[in-house]
């Protein structure tokens, strides 16, 4: 069952140092600007470990304060299925892969339930998954950034309507 206030919004991606930690930045600071950040809580992890405790990758930090998101203070962890299913409201993922993953982790329909792709909410993208910038250059990350504004507002649209 739930265990914390407000809404708790979570992503999740593979290595969680480009993809999620970027989805994380860019909605934090969409909770700050509106001032929701004491109803709101937004955080993000990986399915896989080997990054654990690094901040995100340096072009996804330098990408995303281009756009006026600090990204730099964020450090990656491994999603918890025990904790992370009992505190989120909802777990956006990245792609096909880490849907699948998640979602094997989840132990009831109820978890199964907050669990969705994060370009189900992109207005203008007509796409399934966020692809993975890793081992691209300079453009996937941007992308990636895109693909998240695109999908900020009706995240935020959903979750004005959670919280009513
Ligand atoms: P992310 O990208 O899932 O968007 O954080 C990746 C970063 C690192 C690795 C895989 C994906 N890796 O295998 O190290």
């Amino acid at each position: 069952m739930k265990s914390q206030p407000g809404f708790q919004l979570l992503f999740v991606c593979l290595g969680n140092i480009c993809r999620s930690p970027a989805a994380d930045g860019v909605l934090r600071h969409k909770v700050q600007d509106l001032n929701w950040t004491d109803r709101v809580f937004v955080d993000s992890a990986g399915t896989g470990a080997w990054h654990v405790g690094e901040p995100p990758d340096a072009r996804m930090i330098a990408q995303a304060r281009g756009r006026g998101y600090d990204l730099s203070k964020l450090r990656a962890r491994q999603f918890d299925p025990k904790k992370d299913f009992a505190q989120f409201d909802l777990i956006l993922t990245m792609d096909k892969s880490n849907l699948h993953n998640v979602r094997a982790l989840s132990q009831n329909a109820a978890s199964l339930a907050r669990v969705r792709p994060m370009t189900d909410f992109c207005k203008t993208h007509n796409v399934k998954e966020v692809p993975d910038p890793y081992y691209k250059g300079d453009d996937g990350f941007e992308y990636v950034l895109d693909l998240i504004e695109d999908a900020s507002e009706q995240i935020l649209h959903h979750i004005r309507e959670r919280l009513k």
